[in-house]
């Protein structure tokens, strides 16, 4: 979720960089940096941070005249936020910078490492300004070099490259990483999204997977496996912050349609073909673990709860799940083969980070699960996983909670390959369910109409129940919070087998229920608590790959033989009725009243 801006031409290059970066920097910011060639001169400029110190950093500089330059934002996926690591990566004459993950870098640097070549950075985007080097040391050709490198790369890549072997050149690539070109007179644009290059360039084209070319005196090269082709440019549109939301109404919309590709991200380097690895991980840092505690709030403190059910199914270890303000101030009796796991999306709630301190004066070993590289409990932690989400602006959580769940559903296999708790056949299921997460997570076409068709349903009333059981109490639970949290009407999550103990005495017309039906999990127990509940009169909304006639409103889903599958696939459902909701009742979906994106008080 890095971003990219680069730009060739005769105006004024550092203030068309930064400015391109600072509209990127909503996207993600631990570091930035830039890299110019002009009257054969190669300047380059990093700092770590926002985007204001890699400004004050440059404020005696300035590139007119002729030139080409490339810039980026960071949000670290591999390796620390720190100057080296941040982009543009050097080689001995060239530059460049790089959204995605290279799959096989470890192998390209070895190589590259036999060689001689010495790497400054931990990031896998080093690599390829060496092998353009290194090809290019070879045959003396740079187009023929750079064609050579792409090809050897393998993973998601958005890439620009600049070097003083052809210095009025710009060559880039994409393969699953977004890139345009924008093209104003004789400047050429590239970057990540619309928004650097609105104002600036008049017209676009959005570069496919696959392609790759150069940009040279103001026009564009470009080539596919077929070789070269020729494009057709579009107008460029003029409203930034719509382009900020890509066109989506409100970032939580943009955001539940960004988590089948941020799952990519998520599994990257991770989900192998037969095992789960985390290179960020010692390897012993389960040896003599038998017990594993998780602390956190608010939605995090859902997948939390959804993990225990796999730590314990799964990887055979005892689970406990704190609300991270309870956990502070109950004298929690800690023992030290506990490993100590926190889970935020912003790795700075305040309680999470309590919480985590404590347990450290006692001695345990702890990991966090974070969005946020270099955040207060990732610092705090002696290991960390990231979800790899990239910023989450909608202060209602959506990818963020999708991406912690698949890497604690990911630590639960790891876990259990080290212990030894999983059998083949098993892991080759899980694995194999994983691989089909980004699909189930994609918003089919006639989901998105039919919510806001059933909204309308759904605006008054007492109150919302969303029922599950096992797994998807936790998203029902989740269910509840999204739609108490824009729409500020009353919604609880609660265990469906538990409604006879209580709560189904609210029962009538008026009381809603999301019934969270999945195939694969006990269907036939939820599905007598649902028809107790239709029994009572209660209005019900079930979502369900198996038809249920009893409903007043019914979602199917299609996923019907993984657990998981069923998971995120409702999860997508409960989330879009949230936001429909929200938008009839005219609320901020965005910013909701009375909360904050990251909670940094007690
Ligand atoms: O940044 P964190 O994950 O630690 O935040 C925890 C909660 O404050 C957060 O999940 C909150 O509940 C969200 N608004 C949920 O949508």
């Amino acid at each position: 979720m890095c971003g990219i801006v680069g730009y060739l031409g005769k105006n004024e290059k550092k203030e068309i960089l930064l400015d391109g970066l600072q509209e990127l920097e909503y996207r993600g910011y631990d570091s930035a940096g830039i890299a110019v060639i002009e009257n054969k001169q190669l300047k380059n400029f990093k700092a770590v941070g926002r985007l204001k110190n890699l400004r004050d950093k440059t404020k005696e500089y300035e590139s007119k005249g002729f030139g080409v330059s490339i810039g980026h934002t960071r949000w670290a996926t591999h390796g620390k936020p720190t100057e080296l690591n941040a982009h543009p990566h050097m080689g001995a004459y060239s530059f460049v910078v790089h959204n995605g993950i290279i799959e096989n870098y470890q192998e390209l640097k070895k190589e590259l490492q036999a060689d001689g070549v010495k790497f400054l950075s931990q990031t896998d985007t080093e690599t390829i300004v060496h092998l353009f080097e290194k090809n290019h040391n070879l045959n003396n050709n740079p187009w023929e070099s750079f064609k050579k490198t792409i090809s050897k790369l393998e993973g998601a890549y958005a890439t620009l490259l600049i070097t003083e072997a052809d210095e009025e050149t710009i060559y880039f690539a994409k393969n699953g990483s977004p890139m345009l070109i924008g093209f104003n007179d004789s400047d050429v644009y590239f970057a990540s999204s619309d928004t650097p290059i609105i104002g600036k360039a008049t017209e676009v084209y959005y570069l496919e997977d696959g392609e790759y070319g150069y940009a040279q005196n103001g026009k564009i090269h470009l080539f596919d496996k077929n070789g070269e082709k020729t494009f057709s440019k579009q107008a460029l549109a003029t409203d930034k912050a719509m382009a900020q939301k890509d066109g989506y109404r409100f970032f939580m919309e943009k955001e539940i349609y960004e988590q089948s590709t941020v799952m990519n991200d998520t599994m990257m380097g991770r989900l192998l073909d037969d095992r789960i690895e985390f290179e960020e991980l010692d390897k012993d840092l389960f040896d003599n673990i038998v017990n594993i505690k998780i602390c956190a709030c608010g939605t995090s403190y859902h997948s939390a709860l959804a993990a225990s059910y796999l730590f314990e199914r799964i990887a055979k270890t005892p689970c406990q799940v704190e609300i991270a303000s309870e956990f502070r101030y109950k004298e929690p009796l800690l023992r030290d083969d506990t490993l100590f796991v926190t889970i935020s999306q912003s790795g700075e709630t305040a309680d999470t980070l309590e919480a985590l301190k404590m347990a450290k004066k006692a001695g345990l070993k702890s990991l966090s699960i974070c969005n946020v590289d270099n955040s207060s409990i990732v610092r705090e932690s002696d290991a960390a996983v990231l979800t790899r989400a990239g910023i989450e602006k909608g202060v209602a959580s959506t990818k963020a909670f999708a991406t912690q769940t698949m890497v604690l559903w990911m630590l639960a296999i790891y876990v259990a390959q080290a212990k030894e708790t999983i059998d083949n056949e098993l892991l080759s299921q899980e694995l194999d369910a994983m691989r089909h997460t980004p699909k189930a997570l994609l918003v089919a076409d006639e989901l998105h109409p039919k919510m806001t068709r059933l909204s309308k349903r759904y605006l008054h009333g007492h109150g919302f129940f969303f029922i599950g059981r096992d797994l998807f109490f936790p998203l029902a639970l989740e269910g509840a919070l999204k739609l108490k949290e824009i729409s500020y009407l009353h919604a609880e999550g609660y265990p469906s087998g538990e409604m006879k103990h209580g709560p189904i005495a609210l029962a009538d017309a008026e009381l809603f229920t999301v019934a969270l039906m999945p195939k694969s999990l006990h269907y036939e127990k939820i599905k007598s608590n649902v028809e107790e509940l239709c029994a009572r009169d209660a209005t019900v909304l079930a979502i369900s790959p198996e038809p249920f006639d009893l409903a007043d409103d019914f979602v199917k889903t299609t996923y019907d033989s993984h657990p998981m599958l069923e998971f995120f696939e409702m999860m997508v459902v409960t989330q879009l009725l949230a936001l429909e909701i929200s938008v009839r009742l005219g609320n901020d979906v965005d910013m909701p009243r009375n909360l904050a994106k990251s909670v940094t008080v007690e």
